[in-house]
């Protein structure tokens, strides 16, 4: 029963583990292929993979033939051939055994290959407190997104949920070319001008698991994921929303307007980076202009990474990348997705808390945290207060009474199982944490209380001979402060796989978001059973992904013209690193110390501002290769990821066009008196209507010299570019783990203020 619990209870932090997979012999093979290399003779790269996978059948024909020799080298190849790749990546996905894969290494034209891999998934107010309002900023100025269409690479979507409805939503472009898959259950009138594209892919999972059986074989969301992530993104609005009575109101997500194509390569039973490589390849070719991945794979290069290699062709054509961050913090270089050319997004609390209110005996009330589902309340029920709750002799004998715990070292979560083990009729947990969200959802009726409101209730207990105690849920505080804050599960920078690229980029609502939610899912357990609603409140970077996905289709909508890396970059100099109560933004996972920008990237977002950053960091295909270049990646390494893209490494850099900065500090030589300077340099556009000085101006960061040259930045029209350089000097290494602060170029007028991250740290990458 407890094991049973804890799983329902955790899964709110969205992260799928994989199936347990059969250790066999023939394995999926994600292949990387040179199409400069294919003979005239074939009449397109399907039919060339096909007669390689056929080739690769004739030299390892002994063990295919005895086993089924009636069956032609031509079927076989296509059973074998999962997927051919066209735009995401030039290549292909084939089954193949350990002989066939040696063999493969022979072909002309073979680049490289890699086994696939499971990919990790990493699971409405918050429009208000993002300052979205219908009258004034990105919402008027977008028409909500209009025109825009977001593809999201999730577990599917519930097509009847009213987040999907088409009302007031433009006609679909015409430049559109997806369908609406036909599946179980799925059939193309759910699709509307809301959601125009519905596809699902699950060849690489079927390969992988043949004894699987996929009940649901559409695009139809049988987790739920996809409905709130997709719903977040781009949700009409709905009316009378709330989960079981906690945040009620208006439903919307971050683009109202925006069309949404939902590509299926999630599964209950699994996730495999093939089939997400098919899903954006697909969306690629369909014509999406925002791409949303709530997922991603904990690997060490980018050229071993299928999403960054994927997204790398979709930026190159215009593609706008989202992808989170992962809930694996607060460890430092925890994240995921950690890829140049896409926004990596961490997830940040909001100024909204759930909970109940406890009314004692005596007349006194307290308020402490809560999201019980369950509709019971408890009427002048006994209350007794055990201390630490952990004699669950003690505990048993607690019956049907309202149990008090106190976490006085860390032990809440034991207290909480044995509470629930207990079968009490309620809980009051006293503990100082901050860090409660995962913990709120619980399956008996249990508050949450400060050590000050606790100690009223304690000290009630002790004193009366018959303590009594009414418990009301269903209670939503809105405006809390401090808010928003970095939670901490999500996870930290650097990036492994490309560490002189700060990331994350920017932090948005991640933590106890309300979307969308299938009917026929449960959206709560109790002891009782299952609970149905049609929204659901989750946390996970899973969740701040699609707010930034829908903010970009935003800016997008506004700015048709902006480049992928200048709407990062507007997202990212206009975010805020003050919180709401006036002070730095905090950090949960770091005992609510100020947050580093390991932590939140830039700050927070913040639509309406994005809209007119002043100056933006462009870049182009060209920049991110120049920099592959300076990882000294061999030439084929960057062949896996540019795919035919011309390159030579003759402009090799790293100084990437990005809005932020990393410095490392961490040469290993005794002197570490002598001095070093880490030079930075960058190129700004003015995209403001006019003429512009900038001023620049740095935070001071300790033990390390800042200089920015030139100082003033003078920009005569509209699209005049400048270039200056950062120096950051200082000891060859460094004591403190991370340094940070910030440049902000500020506009002599006052309009503007366009501010960038700055680390300076001593963390060393074996890879790099
Ligand atoms: C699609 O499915 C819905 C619901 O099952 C059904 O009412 C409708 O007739 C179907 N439409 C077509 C074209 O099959
Ligand atoms: C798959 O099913 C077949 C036939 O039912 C069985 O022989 C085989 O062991 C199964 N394989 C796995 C990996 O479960
Ligand atoms: C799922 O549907 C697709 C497309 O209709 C079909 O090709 C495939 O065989 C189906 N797979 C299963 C396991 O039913
Ligand atoms: C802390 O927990 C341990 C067992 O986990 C317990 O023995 C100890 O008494 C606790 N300390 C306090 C101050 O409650
Ligand atoms: C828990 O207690 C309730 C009444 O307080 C009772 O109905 C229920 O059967 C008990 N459950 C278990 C698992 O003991
Ligand atoms: C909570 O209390 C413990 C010990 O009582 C203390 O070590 C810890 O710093 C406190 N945490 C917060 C966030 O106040
Ligand atoms: C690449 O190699 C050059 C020359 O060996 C070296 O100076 C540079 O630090 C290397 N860059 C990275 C990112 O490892
Ligand atoms: C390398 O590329 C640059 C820019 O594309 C080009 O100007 C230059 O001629 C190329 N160099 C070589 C050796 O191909
Ligand atoms: C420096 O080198 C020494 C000896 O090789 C090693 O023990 C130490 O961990 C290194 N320090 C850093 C910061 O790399």
């Amino acid at each position: 029963m407890a094991t049973h619990f804890l799983y329902l209870w955790l899964v709110f932090l969205i992260d799928f583990a994989s199936v347990t997979e059969c250790k066999s012999m023939v394995e999926n093979y994600i292949v990387h292929m040179d199409i400069a290399a294919m003979p005239r003779a074939f009449s397109d790269h399907h039919s060339w993979y096909t007669s390689i996978v056929e080739s690769l059948l004739d030299s390892s024909k002994h063990s295919v033939t005895t086993i089924e020799s009636s069956t032609s080298a031509s079927s076989l190849s296509s059973s074998k051939l999962l997927y051919t790749y066209t735009h995401a990546v030039h290549g292909f996905c084939a089954s193949l055994t350990p002989s066939e894969h040696n063999a493969l290494k022979n072909s002309p034209g073979y680049v490289y290959s890699i086994r696939d891999l499971p990919v990790k998934v990493d699971t409405t107010h918050t429009s208000k407190f993002l300052g979205l309002s219908s009258y004034s900023g990105a919402w008027p100025a977008s028409d909500c997104g209009s025109n825009i269409i977001i593809g999201l690479v999730d577990t599917g979507i519930w097509p009847e949920s009213k987040s999907f409805k088409d009302d007031g939503v433009a006609k679909i472009p015409a430049r559109w070319k997806g369908i609406c898959e036909e599946g179980t259950r799925f059939n193309a009138s759910m699709c509307n001008r809301k959601l125009i594209g519905a596809r699902f892919f699950n060849k690489g999972l079927l390969a992988k698991n043949p004894n699987v059986t996929i009940s649901v074989n559409s695009t139809r969301d049988t987790d739920g994921h996809g409905t709130h992530t997709s719903s977040t993104a781009a949700g009409n609005y709905v009316n009378d929303a709330s989960f079981f009575g906690y945040a009620p109101g208006t439903a919307v997500g971050m683009a109202p307007r925006a069309h949404v194509a939902m590509y299926k390569a999630l599964w209950d039973l699994g996730a495999y980076s093939s089939d997400v490589i098919a899903a954006i390849d697909q969306a690629m070719m369909d014509g999406v202009d925002v791409l949303s991945l709530s997922f991603g794979l904990d690997v060490a290069s980018l050229y071993d990474d299928p999403v960054a290699i994927a997204t790398f062709a979709a930026t190159d054509k215009g593609i706008f990348v989202t992808a989170s961050a992962g809930n694996e913090g607060p460890y430092l270089a925890s994240l995921h997705n950690g890829t140049p050319w896409v926004i990596t997004i961490a997830a940040g609390t909001i100024d909204r808390e759930f909970g109940g209110v406890v009314s004692l005996g005596n007349g006194v009330s307290v308020m402490g945290l809560s999201l019980y589902p369950g509709g019971a309340k408890l009427l002048r029920s006994p209350i007794v207060f055990l201390d630490t709750c952990s004699d669950m002799k003690e505990m048993k004998k607690v019956g049907s009474k309202i149990v008090v715990c106190l976490d006085k070292n860390g032990t809440l979560i034991e207290q909480f199982f044995n509470a629930l083990q207990a079968n009490v009729s309620g809980g009051l947990f006293i503990s100082n944490s901050s860090d409660l969200s995962l913990l709120l959802q619980t399956p008996f009726p249990a508050i949450f209380l400060s050590p000050q409101e606790g100690d009223v209730v304690v000290k009630y207990v002790k004193s009366s001979s018959e303590p009594t105690a009414s418990i009301d849920f269903q209670t939503t505080y809105l405006g809390t402060k401090p808010a928003p804050s970095v939670t901490s599960y999500s996870s930290r920078g650097p990036s492994r796989s490309c560490p002189i690229v700060l990331k994350p980029d920017l932090m948005s609502p991640g933590d106890l978001i309300v979307a969308s939610w299938p009917k026929e899912i449960p959206a709560a357990d109790l002891d009782s059973g299952s609970l149905y609603s049609d929204f659901n409140i989750l946390s996970g970077t899973s969740m701040a992904c699609p707010h930034a996905a829908g903010m970009a289709a935003l800016l997008k909508a506004a700015h048709p013209e902006w480049s992928p890396a200048a709407v990062r970059s507007a997202m990212m100099t206009t975010s805020y690193a003050i919180d709401n109560a006036n002070e730095p933004i905090k950090d949960i996972g770091h005992n609510n110390r100020p947050a580093t920008p390991l932590a939140m990237g830039a700050g927070h977002i913040n639509p309406n501002k994005a809209l007119d950053p002043g100056l933006v960091y462009d870049a182009e295909t060209g920049d991110y290769v120049n920099l592959l270049c300076a990882m000294n990646y061999t030439v084929n390494q960057i062949k896996i990821i540019t795919r035919s893209y011309r390159f030579n490494c003759s402009s090799a850099s790293s100084d990437l066009n990005y809005p932020s900065f990393i410095a490392f500090f961490n040469a290993n030589d005794s002197n570490m008196k002598s001095e070093t300077v880490k030079e930075f340099w960058r190129t700004v556009t003015n995209v403001g209507d006019g003429v512009f000085t900038y001023a620049a101006q740095v935070t001071p960061m300790d033990g390390l010299e800042l200089s920015v040259e030139p100082e003033r930045l003078v920009f005569r029209k509209k699209y005049d570019k400048a270039r200056f350089k950062l120096s950051i000097k200082g000891p060859r290494l460094i004591k403190e783990k991370v340094v940070y602060g910030s440049l902000s170029w500020i506009d002599i007028g006052g309009k503007y203020v366009v501010r960038s991250p700055i680390v300076a740290t001593n963390l060393i990458f074996r890879d790099e």
